[in-house]
C-alpha cells in the first residue's frame, strides 16, 4: 500500500467513526429530547404537550410554586417525578394571594437558579407565565371554601386564600394533573385546596408532604432570604419552641400550651406572635381540651421583624 492510499484509508476510517456517532446521536436524539427539561409560558402550548404525553399513556404531576425554589419545594417535586411519568411544576408569582402589596413587591424572583435545580431534580416541564396570560381579565370569582378559609390566615389575610384557589384552579385547568403536591409547612392551604377540589369537583388527587426544615429546625421558606442575621438567629425560636410545646402539652391543658408558646416567643427579640391556635386537623376548628380530637395541629404566624413566618406541629397524630 502506498503512503497516499494508507493516509487516505486512516481517514476513511476517521469518518466512519465520526459516521457511526452521528447515526447513534440521530438515533437516540428523540429520547434526550423527552428527558429534556422544557419551559412553556402559554397555556396553550402547555395543554398541547401535556395532551402528547397523555395520548401516548404518561400520567401527570403537579407541583404549583411561586419560585424562589429551596429544598423545602424540592422535596415535594422529588416524590412528584418518583410518583409519576411526568413532573410538571409551576412558577407564578401569583397577585391575587397578596393582600400586602408590599410584600408582593419583595417577593423573590429567580427563575434561572429555579429552573437549573427543577432540570437536575427530573422536572420535565416547567409553567412559568406572565401575569397576562393567567388573568387575560380580572378574576372576580369567589369560592365558598367554608369554615377552613375563614379562620387563621383566613382571618389574618383576607382574600389570601381567595386568591390561592383562582390560582390553583386556572393551573389544574391548564395542567389537568393526576396528583397535585402541597407541602404541610402551608398546613390551612391544603385543606383550604381540598375544599376548593371538592367544591369544583375535580378529579386532581392532593398528596400532602412533610415539612422540610433546616438543620436547626426553621421551616424552609423563600422568605427566610430576607431575615437578617440577627433575625435568622432569633427565628429559630419559633420551632425550638413549638417542639418542647409537645412536651409541655403532655402535662398542661391546650390553654396553658398556646399561652405557654405565645409568651415564650414574645419574649424573643424581634418575634410577635400574630396567632397560635391549637386546632382540628380536618376542621381546622380550635379545640378545647386534648380530647376533643384524635388529630390535633398547632398553627402559627410570628412576624420576625418585617417578615411574617409560619408554621406547624402536630400534637395529636391520628
Ligand atoms: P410557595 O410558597 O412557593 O410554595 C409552594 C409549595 O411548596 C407549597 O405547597 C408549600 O407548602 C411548599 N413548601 C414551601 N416550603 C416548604 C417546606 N419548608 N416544607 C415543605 N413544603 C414546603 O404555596 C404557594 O407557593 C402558593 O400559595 C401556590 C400554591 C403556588 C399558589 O400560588
Amino acid at each position: 500500500m502506498s503512503f497516499l492510499t494508507y493516509k487516505m484509508t486512516a481517514f476513511l476510517i476517521f469518518l466512519s467513526e465520526y459516521f457511526v456517532i452521528w447515526v447513534l446521536f440521530i438515533f437516540f436524539a428523540p429520547i434526550f429530547k423527552d428527558i429534556e427539561m422544557e419551559v412553556i409560558t402559554k397555556i396553550a402550548d402547555l395543554q398541547k404537550k401535556i395532551a402528547d404525553l397523555r395520548a401516548a399513556g404518561s400520567s401527570i404531576g403537579f407541583v404549583p410554586t411561586m419560585g424562589a425554589l429551596h429544598n423545602g419545594h424540592l422535596q415535594l417535586v422529588k416524590r412528584c417525578v418518583e410518583e409519576n411519568d411526568i413532573c410538571v411544576v409551576s412558577v407564578f408569582v401569583n397577585p391575587t394571594q397578596f393582600n400586602d402589596k408590599n410584600d408582593l413587591l419583595h417577593y423573590p424572583r429567580t427563575l434561572d437558579a429555579d429552573c437549573k435545580l427543577l432540570e437536575s431534580a427530573g422536572c420535565a416541564i416547567v409553567f412559568a407565565p406572565e401575569v397576562e396570560e393567567m388573568y387575560p381579565v380580572e378574576d372576580t370569582r369567589v369560592f365558598n371554601l367554608g369554615k377552613v378559609a375563614e379562620v387563621m390566615e383566613g382571618k389574618y389575610r383576607p382574600g389570601h386564600f381567595n386568591g390561592v384557589a383562582q390560582i390553583v384552579s386556572k393551573l389544574f385547568d391548564a395542567v389537568r394533573p393526576d396528583k397535585a403536591y402541597f407541602g404541610e409547612k402551608d398546613f390551612q392551604q391544603i385543606a383550604v385546596i381540598r375544599s376548593m377540589v371538592k367544591l369544583l369537583n375535580s378529579p386532581v388527587q392532593i398528596v400532602a408532604c412533610p415539612i422540610v426544615r433546616e438543620a436547626d429546625g426553621l421551616a424552609l421558606s423563600s422568605r427566610n432570604l430576607r431575615l437578617t442575621p440577627e433575625q435568622r438567629k432569633n427565628a429559630v425560636n419559633i420551632s425550638q419552641t413549638l417542639f418542647k410545646s409537645r412536651t409541655f402539652a403532655e402535662q398542661h391543658s391546650v390553654n396553658e400550651t398556646i399561652e405557654y408558646v405565645v409568651n415564650t416567643l414574645n419574649a424573643v427579640p424581634d418575634l410577635r406572635v400574630e396567632y397560635f391556635e391549637i386546632v382540628d386537623g380536618d376542621s381546622l376548628l380550635s379545640v378545647k381540651e386534648w380530647a376533643d380530637s384524635d388529630y390535633i395541629v398547632g398553627c402559627i404566624t410570628v412576624y420576625c421583624g418585617e417578615v411574617r413566618l409560619i408554621d406547624n406541629i402536630v400534637y395529636r397524630h391520628r
